[in-house]
């Protein structure tokens, strides 16, 4: 019989009940050390006190007003954003894949409104930009869209860092490029930022626009506000989702002035996105995290981890073969299959998240203690000893 809950997961057979900070209780009462965050989404950890008080604090005053009307925490939400990025304007989702949507939508839309319509969206093997129609077909890959065509249509896909390839495809009839700059489902694949910069200079020359998914990689997770800052280019278009509600569902679209232009009243909406609790979370989570000093510590926390994971690597070559990521968006690429090694980190009590390319992700809160990442080396390292046994 089907289980009251749609079977489309998964799951490990462990419930939490409670959360504080980097560890989570089972409901056994047993601690678990979580290095997932929930796939990058507790930015702050669990239950972060200033987040719990913004959350209570907003709840009592008020949840959701339809954007029919002004919404003042959208608003300075929207403002901080536009104020530390790129971007000139900004649309609130409630979720990753709602933005991949309106990321379409809108590149579509401005070429449509330029009076040369051009729908060809150029996508990368290996990209996750989530599940809706949109986002299957742009990712395209066979496990994500078998059985679920006819898809949307207009998305061409490329090898992950092949210029040569991406050279040949862009020309007049590119309405956009989608990338990941650090493919997260993907296994922790960095774009390196020379493809970034090289990519930029194409979008330009054909007068495409650029989209950045943002959404795993984003919200200082590399170190950066955003990763794209690492190469120095900006893209035309952000998505943006997971940590920036740092546990409550939330996404935006971030955008120039000029990529915008054609999303005018009545051309999109939402009931949720951008409601005042989210967006009150969303702001008490952007001051924190796009503080020069958190952005120090993120770096620095992720050059210690990365550090005690090479050689954590060099003790266990039966186990794993490589280091990936940046900041605190880490990757071990495993000579092991991932998922046994995820299902050994769970006998450590220790939570890890399997990708694709075997690699198993390591994305913990932003303000994990230093302590807790010793910790989790020593538990990495039992569980590769009771692989290798
Ligand atoms: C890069 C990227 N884009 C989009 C999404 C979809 O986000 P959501 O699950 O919030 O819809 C994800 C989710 O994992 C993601 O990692």
């Amino acid at each position: 019989m089907i289980s009251a809950v749609l079977p489309t997961y998964n799951r490990a057979p462990i419930a939490f009940v409670k959360g504080e900070g980097s560890w989570l209780t089972a409901e056994d009462g047993s601690r678990y050390l979580d290095l997932g965050a929930g796939i990058a989404v507790n930015a702050l950890g669990h239950a972060h006190p200033a987040l719990v008080q913004t959350l209570t604090e907003q709840a009592q005053k008020l949840w959701h007003v339809s954007n029919v009307y002004r919404i003042p925490e959208q608003e300075k939400l929207a403002e901080a954003l536009v104020d530390k990025t790129f971007a000139d304007t900004v649309f609130f989702t409630n979720s990753g894949t709602e933005a991949a949507e309106l990321a379409i939508k809108m590149a579509r839309k401005y070429h449509h409104d330029k009076g040369t319509p051009r729908a060809e969206i150029i996508a990368f093997e290996g990209a996750f930009h989530g599940r809706s129609t949109g986002a299957i077909a742009a990712a395209g890959s066979e496990k994500m869209v078998k059985g679920f065509g006819p898809l949307m249509p207009g998305f061409t896909h490329l090898p992950f860092g092949d210029h040569e390839a991406l050279k040949a495809a862009v020309g007049p009839q590119t309405c956009a490029v989608i990338i990941e700059p650090i493919q997260g489902e993907g296994g922790i694949r960095t774009l390196p930022d020379a493809c970034l910069k090289g990519l930029r200079d194409l979008c330009d020359q054909h007068g495409a626009l650029l989209i950045f998914d943002e959404v795993q990689c984003g919200v200082s997770r590399t170190g950066r506000l955003f990763a794209h800052e690492w190469a120095g280019v900006t893209p035309d278009i952000m998505m943006v989702a997971k940590g920036i509600g740092g546990g409550f569902p939330l996404g935006a679209v971030l955008a120039t002035e000029n990529a915008a232009s054609g999303m005018v009243a009545g051309s999109h909406g939402s009931t949720y996105g951008g409601n005042p609790l989210g967006c009150a979370i969303g702001s008490k989570v952007l001051e924190i995290v796009s503080d020069d000093a958190f952005l120090a510590e993120v770096n620095r926390k992720g050059g210690l981890f990365a550090q005690g994971l090479e050689s954590l690597v060099a003790r266990h070559p039966k186990v794993y073969e490589a280091v990936r990521g940046q900041g605190l968006m880490l990757g071990l690429k495993c000579k092991a299959t991932n998922t046994d090694v995820v299902k050994a980190n769970y006998d450590q009590h220790l939570l890890t998240v399997a990708a694709a390319d075997n690699v198993i992700r390591l994305l913990p809160a932003l303000n994990i203690p230093d302590a807790d990442i010793t910790e989790a080396l020593a538990r990495l390292d039992r569980a590769a000893s009771a692989l290798e046994a």
